[in-house]
């Protein structure tokens, strides 16, 4: 019942959008402006993850229907064409600029160029860091998918000196940070009481006493573990990191993995070792090859991050600041140079037990996208 109420009023959420997006169209073309003017542009970081293509899509539905003025650009892992991206768009007259950033230190030059335009800033999933120039943040709570992932794998654990495997995400994403801390802050205690041993990052081993580290701290474990958000790099990783340890780090073992794309090929990875018995791997977005993966037992869980919601909330606010109105925010979020007011969201652990009630039955995805059901 509670899952429905939601479902529901997330549908009467998107509704409301499309509605004001609508109102807020007829009122523009009212005005006789230019059909070549964008009033909202939107960048992504890049097309080659399923993540951000889900992002692009649930965007393109909001907006179905109404002719609301946007354009949706894609940075391709390059913070020069972000910057490229973000031109274009100010010189078709954009009033609202939504971006995730290839690089949160490094959007900083893009979006100042954007405040000087007068243009209003959201930084969307990810922070843009070290700059005033951003004016609203609409998030996932980042910790709450690092503490999910630690606890998955702290309820998953039997026995002691469970081998535990940490990767990371790219340090020039901020929410890869946010991402470890969560998780550290839940693992940690485990690691201290003989739970779990860690088997590829001396840095963290040095530092499993610290209940809370410092960014300079999670660097240098992140310079070990980290995947730069890409399969490969994972993949070479975990082939590096299962050679260098003895037979006591096989066995059954835990990895905390920081999302899906990596999750899958360091399970292929751990998989194919034949002195690994078993592991329990996490992941995170929901991506449709993540969700075959657990279906068949090849990835222990996801964390969902509804991107309808993310959607909603960074249109919604686009459309109240055209209107003149202020956004509402839930919190906020330092980065580094400034507070960002910030609309923060939940997320849900999916693993086999409730795949088919969160992600079909709520209508996220297809049951016919899916073998094994
Ligand atoms: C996002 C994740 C995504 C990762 C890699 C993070 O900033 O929050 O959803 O998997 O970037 O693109």
């Amino acid at each position: 019942m509670k899952k429905f109420l939601k479902t529901i009023s997330l549908m009467l959420a998107f509704m409301l959008v499309a509605g004001v997006l609508a109102a807020c169209n007829s009122e523009s073309s009212g005005g006789g402006s230019s059909s070549s003017k964008v009033s909202v542009g939107i960048v992504l970081p890049t097309k080659d993850e399923p993540r951000w293509v889900q992002d692009e899509q649930r965007f393109k539905d909001a907006l179905s229907g109404s002719e609301y003025t946007t354009e949706i650009l894609f940075s391709q892992g390059s913070s020069a064409k972000e910057k490229e991206n973000v031109e274009t768009l100010l010189n078709k007259g954009i009033e609202v600029l939504i971006i995730s950033p290839q690089d949160g230190d490094a959007a900083a030059a893009a979006v100042e160029a954007a405040k000087k335009d007068g243009v209003t800033v959201i930084a969307y999933d990810r922070l843009i860091t070290n700059t005033d120039a951003v004016d609203y943040y609409v998030t996932f709570d980042s910790l709450a998918v690092g503490a999910a992932q630690g606890q998955y794998l702290i309820d998953s654990a039997e026995g002691s000196n469970v081998p535990l495997y940490l990767y990371a995400g790219a340090a020039s994403d901020n929410n890869a940070f946010l991402f470890f801390e969560g998780a550290w802050s839940v693992l940690q205690p485990k690691i201290a009481d003989g739970t779990f041993t860690i088997a590829n990052s001396s840095e963290a081993e040095k530092l499993k006493d610290k209940e809370e580290l410092t960014r300079d701290e999670m660097s240098k474990i992140l310079g070990q573990v980290t995947t730069n958000w890409d399969p490969n790099e994972a993949k070479n990783k975990a082939q590096t990191h299962l050679t260098a340890v003895g037979a006591d780090m096989k066995g059954d073992v835990a990895i905390l993995a920081p999302n899906d794309g990596t999750a899958r090929s360091i399970a292929d990875v751990f998989s194919s070792d034949g002195e690994v018995t078993s592991f329990v791997v996490t992941g995170q977005d929901a991506e449709k090859a993540s969700i075959q993966y657990v279906i068949d037992g090849k990835q222990s869980m996801t964390v969902f991050k509804d991107v309808r919601t993310l959607v909603t909330d960074a249109m919604g606010m686009a459309v109240d600041i055209l209107d003149g109105k202020t956004p509402e925010t839930t919190g906020s979020y330092d980065n580094g140079e400034v507070e960002v007011k910030a609309k923060q969201t939940d997320v849900i652990v999916v693993d086999e037990e409730n795949v088919k009630s969160e992600l079909i039955d709520s209508g996220y995805y297809e049951a016919s996208e899916f073998t094994g059901l």
